[in-house]
């Protein structure tokens, strides 16, 4: 859609590798496509290919007049890079982005970068184009990391006796399996040494409710304020002076208030899917709508599962693209779950480590049998799909972002178990400020799993379901033609257009800068 003489803008969309990045990112895109603006989305290569692999995503995109997908060939799972820390990729990334910035054609008018890689947003200031950072994370674990500086000066960090964590998980990223503990086993060995549940009271906003164990694990749970872990994410997140957060207002209405105080101008424009599913819907194109984003191949036959299911029945157990649990961990969950409702668990095989760290390779033989009588296991399921299904009454999580939001728009309650990162935060919002939810967060035993399965699905059910559909009702709206996410998309868009506008008048201009 041109405006007049002026060329509609083309904007860079470059996500972190994470299967939830990704994911949200290209909503982003079509929601931005669907504005009229011209997309290049940029993958590192790896990622790009499984993403062509599993889904029919550049047919889909294709359909977008100026959309166009390219890739940074770094960081491949078959190489011995790949050992090195994300920091390191950023290093190498960044000369292979800025040149293919440069290059672009048509000009790249505007940069939208992942909140994780910095680099990206670095390499725009350096060129001279005006960039600004999506979140693919909740507004309040941003808001945690943002305040990490503050929690030191107060000396409320380091913690402890915290073990350090070997590897940086998104460093094994998706494909290659840990070689290290796991978070949680590694906080489970941290009895007697730190108090995990002291409040942390230099958060704005949540001074009454932040312990230690539910700050962000791998990153700000750390024994050593040096940790380089800790130094880069909080550098990585302050790169640009306004925001986009896959959010919406009725949620997180309290913390992005706080977050106000520090950007004027922050788009939340969430829940992303949801967002993209009404917009299609609004303009008569919903066969478009596509949840798949997948890096792995979706098994659909757990549909076919459920279809044969009553109403409520089943909790559907996942843990996202990047938890690793130990055998053990493993076994505790599925004696809790057995012992309780019938489950839909998705499996990656990848993900069930041996007390040794090596890759199980294959699901525990048991669960396979037990699993067609007391419920299905898959290795990757259509989630937003399963979540959507009559036949779901909870959800066993891992507190992925992507996860949470789409667990909030089906209006299904969950059971929180996060690994790492933003997760923490999230958990601990789901059960004690949002009420959607138990937080089973750093216990992994049978008899917990238990108890928390029933609390959720019988006794305590009537209490989440009401939580739940409430906030399932204020998250449509907020995406319906006036809700608040969609007036600040149409913010976004229209800014956007007005930069573009006056870039264009002012071509000449050599000292330009319109920065959000
Ligand atoms: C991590 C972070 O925790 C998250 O908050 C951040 O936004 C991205 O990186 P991840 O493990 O990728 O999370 O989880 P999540 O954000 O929940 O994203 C997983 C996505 O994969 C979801 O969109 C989910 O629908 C999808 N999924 C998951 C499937 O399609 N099938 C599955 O079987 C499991």
């Amino acid at each position: 859609m041109e405006q007049g003489s002026i060329p509609s803008p083309h904007i860079l969309i470059f996500p972190a590798q994470g299967q939830g990045h990704v994911n949200a990112t290209l909503k982003l895109a079509e929601l931005l496509s669907l504005a009229g603006f011209k997309i290049t989305f940029i993958n590192f290569q790896y990622v790009h290919e499984r993403l062509v692999r599993n889904t029919d995503v550049e047919a889909r995109f294709s359909k977008y007049h100026g959309f166009q997908f390219k890739t940074i060939p770094v960081c491949r799972p078959d190489d011995p890079q790949r050992t090195e820390r994300w920091r390191k990729l950023s290093v190498k990334s960044k000369p292979i982005f800025k040149r293919m910035v440069i290059e672009s054609k048509p000009t790249v008018n505007y940069i939208i970068g992942d909140g994780v890689l910095g680099f990206v947003h670095d390499v725009a200031v350096e060129i001279g184009i005006p960039a600004i950072q999506m979140h693919c994370v909740s507004a309040c674990s941003f808001w945690t990391f943002f305040s990490i500086p503050d929690v030191v000066a107060a000396h409320q960090l380091p913690i402890k006796g915290i073990p350090t964590i070997i590897c940086h998980p998104f460093l094994n990223d998706l494909f290659i399996p840990f070689n290290c503990i796991t978070y949680g086993s590694n906080l489970l060995k941290l009895k007697g040494k730190e108090d995990m549940d002291r409040l942390i009271t230099k958060v704005p906003g949540m001074e009454t409710f932040l312990r230690c164990r539910d700050l962000p694990a791998g990153f700000c749970q750390v024994s050593d304020i040096s940790d380089p872990n800790l130094l880069f994410i909080t550098n990585e997140i302050r790169k640009s002076q306004a925001l986009i957060i896959n959010t919406f207002e009725e949620l997180e209405g309290p913390i992005l208030s706080q977050i106000r105080t520090r950007y004027p101008k922050i788009y939340t424009i969430g829940p992303l899917h949801e967002h993209l599913k009404t917009k299609l819907r609004s303009i008569g194109k919903q066969e478009l709508y596509s949840s798949s984003n997948s890096l792995w191949k979706v098994d659909g036959t757990c549909i076919t599962w459920l279809d044969n299911q009553p109403s409520q029945s089943i909790l559907y157990v996942s843990f996202g693209s990047s938890t690793i649990m130990t055998r053990d961990q493993l076994m505790e969950f599925w004696y809790g779950l057995v012992n309780s409702k019938k489950f839909l668990w998705v499996i990656r095989p990848e993900s069930v480590i041996n007390q040794d760290g090596d890759n199980l390779g294959e699901i525990p033989e048991k669960l396979q049998e037990g699993g067609k009588e007391r419920g299905y296991v898959v290795k990757w399921a259509p989630q937003e799909e399963v979540l959507a299904h009559k036949a779901i009454g909870g959800f066993l999580t891992h507190s992925g972002w992507n996860s949470t939001l789409e667990s909030i728009a089906a209006g299904v309650p969950m059971i929180c178990w996060p690994y790492f990162g933003d997760q923490q935060v999230n958990s601990r919002y789901v059960s004690e400020i949002w009420k959607l939810g138990l937080d089973m967060k750093d216990v992994c035993d049978r008899r917990v799993v238990e108890k928390m399965v029933n609390d959720l699905m019988v006794d305590r059910r009537e209490e989440y379901v009401k939580s739940t559909a409430r906030m399932q009702e204020l998250a449509r709206k907020s995406v319906s033609e006036d809700g608040s996410s969609s007036c600040c998309l149409n913010r976004l868009i229209e800014d956007i257009r007005l930069m573009n506008k006056k870039a264009y008048a002012s071509d000449n201009d050599k000292d330009k800068k319109y920065f959000f």
